[in-house]
């Protein structure tokens, strides 16, 4: 090209607006969650997102949460609403096409933690016996996952397993997870161009809970990438108006004091006081936890059978708001955001103890010290060298469309108007607080984050257009 035309073309280039917004991703260190443009510090804000059930997770008709764009910009504006920056997907099919669900949740500065398997058959560790099911097709399906996501950069994590320790499989399982956790590291080092960090949800059951953190999150020399790099804890320990002694948070933050690794709530929200109040949310974002504990996702987005919900979905293409969305607004919408995402340079410098038998109490009896890993399964090696065969590779697509075509109902039975994605600015995810569409006859709702293209980035555009038409005219 002449030079002129060079020019021309850069100026065009500098001019078009960039084609996708983004969030910045997040990293671990130490026990912190950290945005890793930024430096500071994430706290999860976040809800457990399945609609449907375990049914909306269907192979036969090639749907899952994050198959139906529709819905995802709905429940994308409603989440941005409720004041969410993460939700949690259980169960994910990687044949499907989730381009679409994750670019709308990237813009709306919502972030995904995802977990890699599903109920089906050889598709997740089979606690009695793991060793049957740890096999190179469950691990084709398991990086398959991995392809579809990991060029979003609100993809926050994977979880590597959920509840698979219990009671009757603390000898062997927690082996297998650490393996599948290894398999997974490896195959994202490899294939994936940043860290994405890999962890595991447990269940709230003593007397196994600290040693599975332990066990799990422990460094072993040979095997560096089986660690653990973070922790999901499912608890319902608070319930109705309860105090943090009185809910046993108090031992949960004593127990987890020392964690090298960021620990939250993978589901919390107890139903057994209903209405719900959620005032475990001010504790839980409180200084009394905030050392220890990064944030949580309530448990959950969708109302389904079990009755945790804050959406119902009607059978009108509508959905409706339920009352506990809106009493856990207004708890999201009072945490101090600003002090949330401090960091602190004394934990995001801690680093792994060495794993060894000393770490285990073995308080639930039998509980593995064993740290000699599995082998992987025959091919997988192949794999993660080379990539998974018959993946479908995802990358962020834009989003033009923000208006929400479907009805939804506030709590009290009105449309909401006008709801729609606000799509953020590159550096923003979702805060507390922010919130789009109105309810008829309520006052339109003040918007958070500042959306793309403020009067700043037309100052950068102009003052680089005349830059380079001073260079034109040398
Ligand atoms: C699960 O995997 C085992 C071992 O690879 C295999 O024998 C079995 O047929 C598989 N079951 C299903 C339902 O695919
Ligand atoms: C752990 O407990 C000690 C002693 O009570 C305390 O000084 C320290 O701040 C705690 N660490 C965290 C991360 O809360
Ligand atoms: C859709 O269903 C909901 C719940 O049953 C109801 O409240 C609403 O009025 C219905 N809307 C329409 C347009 O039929
Ligand atoms: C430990 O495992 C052994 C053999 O599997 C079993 O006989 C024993 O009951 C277990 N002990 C506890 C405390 O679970
Ligand atoms: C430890 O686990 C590995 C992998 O499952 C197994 O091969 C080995 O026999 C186990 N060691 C003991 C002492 O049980």
């Amino acid at each position: 090209m002449a030079p002129m035309k060079t020019a021309l073309f850069s100026l065009a280039t500098l001019l078009l607006p960039s084609v996708v917004q983004a969030v910045q991703p997040i990293e671990v260190q130490g026990s912190e969650f950290i945005n890793s443009v930024s430096g500071k510090r994430f706290q999860m804000i976040g809800v457990a997102y399945q609609p449907g059930g375990s049914s909306g997770f269907n192979p036969e008709a090639g749907t899952d949460p994050l198959s139906d764009a529709n819905i995802c910009r709905r429940d994308a504006a409603l989440m941005q609403r409720l004041g969410v920056n993460t939700l949690r997907v259980y169960n994910l099919n990687p044949d499907v096409n989730h381009d679409e669900c994750a670019s709308i949740f990237n813009a709306a500065g919502i972030y995904m933690i995802l977990d890699v398997n599903s109920p089906l058959p050889n598709q997740s560790l089979n606690r009695g016996a793991p060793w049957e099911s740890y096999s190179s097709d469950y691990l084709a399906r398991v990086f398959q996952v991995v392809e579809n996501f990991k060029a979003f950069p609100n993809l926050l994590g994977f979880f590597s397993g959920n509840e698979v320790i219990n009671e009757e499989s603390v000898v062997e399982v927690p082996g297998y997870i650490r393996a599948v956790t290894r398999d997974l590291k490896d195959y994202i080092a490899k294939q994936a161009d940043r860290p994405i960090p890999v962890g595991y949800s447990a269940a709230d059951v003593r007397p196994m809970l600290p040693d599975t953190a332990a066990y799990l999150s422990c460094a072993i020399a040979e095997e560096a990438s089986s660690k653990i790099d973070l922790f999901g804890l499912n608890s319902y320990s608070w319930c109705g108006d309860a105090s943090f002694d009185s809910s046993g948070y108090d031992t949960l933050v004593a127990d987890f004091n020392a964690t090298t690794i960021p620990i939250f709530f993978s589901e919390y929200g107890c139903i057994e006081v209903k209405p719900r109040l959620f005032t475990e949310v001010a504790a839980l974002y409180s200084d009394q936890m905030t050392g220890v504990f990064s944030g949580g996702l309530i448990y959950e987005y969708t109302q389904e059978e079990n009755n945790y919900g804050l959406v119902e979905f009607n059978d009108n293409n509508t959905a409706s708001l339920l009352g506990d969305y809106d009493t856990l607004q207004r708890q999201f919408a009072a945490l101090d955001f600003t002090k949330i995402q401090s960091a602190d340079a004394s934990a995001t410098a801690l680093t792994p103890e060495p794993c060894s038998a000393e770490l285990i109490t073995g308080a639930a009896g039998n509980f593995s010290t064993n740290f000699t890993l599995p082998s992987r399964p025959s091919g997988v090696d192949d794999m993660i060298n080379n990539g998974v065969p018959n993946a479908k590779t995802g990358r962020l697509v834009e989003v033009t469309e923000t208006s929400v075509g479907e009805t939804v109902y506030d709590s009290s039975g009105n449309p909401i108007q006008g709801l729609a994605v606000n799509v953020l600015a590159d550096d923003q995810s979702n805060t507390p607080g922010s919130a789009t569409g109105s309810s008829s006859g309520a006052n339109p709702s003040q918007t958070g984050a500042a959306p793309r293209g403020g009067w700043m980035d037309s100052a950068v555009l102009i003052v680089g257009a005349l830059t380079l038409l001073a260079a034109l005219s040398v």
